[in-house]
């Protein structure tokens, strides 16, 4: 038998309730669709060795990783996902709708299912919960309610025959009520309300709220040094500056794009630009420094970062940076793929003093703030 455990993700709905044109699972929330969040979460778990993403026959491009294609309803999509895998010994079920995955959730789940063949997230119901015609009717007693969430996790063997036996003009809105009808017991384990599923509009806004709250600020900081001589050209924060000297060095020697991709590199630990573009090889004789910034951004969005701002400090007696601050700052926010409001210019000189002061060298700092 298969170790394998399993997260099939089914994002194979229109999202009518939550309406737009496109279905809600393709949403970006914070710079991710919301089934990639899910996707991301769910891998990153060490109890979870392989995701399938189920989507409509078409939409397969439209997510990371292995996909299965789904059908008219959520259970025949779950169905179609769980005979696509093959074979597995757990499988983990999951809504694309419910884009933040605590980890903590996935470690009861996988817990209780040593002692069961299927196990849910819950949570109490808080509010009042009444019956409803035209006018109010009576009220339910909540303390025998529960509300079931995803993932669930299921023997793959027993909800695979389950699904099976299920029949296909009826309907089911979870997994577990299919599991219960092929006689077997569902665990319960405690859910979490960052699980909440987007339904409606507004859901949306709250869960990028949730996750906003649930990320970190990381600040750091690069320095660079060039030298200046005479017959190079002066490329300056991505801009080329009229200067009787330019700045010498392997690359196109951008001292301050050098500052600023060490700063990003360094919000995510990844060492510094010589170790990503060493000097010795010769791909990067004369290369556009704009293109080693680019990879950094890259790296810190692979890992979930958003870039908030950089603060950047040439230094230097001459040329004269003013006239070009905007310039420099629309292109690093062009390289960043962020606003001109979240990149800042400085310039200072060191009163002729240092080898800046003597005009043989120009250096930069940058300081990049990110969100991870
Ligand atoms: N789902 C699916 N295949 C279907 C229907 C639904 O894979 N034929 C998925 C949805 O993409 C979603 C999950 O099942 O991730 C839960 O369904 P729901 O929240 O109802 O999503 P939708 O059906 O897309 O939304 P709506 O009911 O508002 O149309
Ligand atoms: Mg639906």
């Amino acid at each position: 038998m298969s170790a394998e455990t399993i997260a099939l993700i089914v994002a194979a709905g229109k999202g009518e309730r939550i309406g737009g044109d496109t279905p809600k699972q393709f949403l970006p929330l914070a710079g991710l669709s919301l089934v990639d969040h899910s996707r991301r979460a769910l891998a990153a778990h060490p109890g979870i060795d392989r995701v399938v993403t189920v989507v409509a026959a078409g939409n397969e491009s439209f997510v990371e990783g292995e996909t299965a294609i789904g059908g008219a309803t959520r259970r025949e999509s779950v169905l179609n996902g769980l005979e696509a895998i093959g074979e597995a010994r757990r499988v983990l079920v999951h809504d694309a709708a419910r884009p933040i995955v605590p980890a903590a959730v996935i470690d009861r789940l996988l817990l209780a299912l040593d002692s069961a063949k299927g196990a849910v997230p819950t949570l109490p119901v808080a509010d009042t919960i009444a019956r409803k015609g035209d006018a109010l009717g009576d009220t339910v007693d909540r303390s025998a309610l529960v509300r079931v969430q995803t993932p669930q996790a299921f023997d793959y063997a027993a909800i695979l025959a389950a699904h099976r036996a299920w029949p296909i003009d009826e309907e089911a809105t979870d997994d577990a009520q299919i599991l219960r009808r092929a006689g077997h017991d569902v665990a319960i384990v405690d859910g979490d309300p960052l699980l909440d599923k987007i339904t409606y509009p507004g859901d949306i806004a709250l869960a990028e709220a949730r996750l906003g709250a649930m990320m970190r600020v990381r600040t750091a900081t690069g320095y660079d040094v060039h030298r200046l001589v005479a017959g190079e050209r002066l490329w300056l924060g991505g801009v080329l500056i009229p200067h009787d000297k330019g700045l010498s060095g392997h690359s196109d020697a951008d001292v301050a794009l050098h500052a600023i991709t060490d700063a990003v590199l360094g919000t995510i630990a990844a060492g510094d630009i010589g170790q990503h573009f060493p000097p010795s090889d010769p791909r990067w004789k004369g290369a556009e420094s704009g293109q080693f910034l680019e990879h950094a951004a890259s790296l810190v969005a692979a890992k979930g970062g958003t870039i908030d701002f950089v603060d950047l400090t040439i230094i230097c007696e001459a040329p004269k940076i003013g006239p070009y601050r905007d310039t420099i700052r629309d292109r690093v926010a062009t390289l960043l793929r962020v606003s001109r409001e979240q990149i800042s210019v400085k310039a200072t000189t060191t009163e002729r003093l240092g080898f800046t002061g003597r005009g043989e060298g120009i250096a930069a700092q940058a300081v990049v703030t990110i969100r991870i």
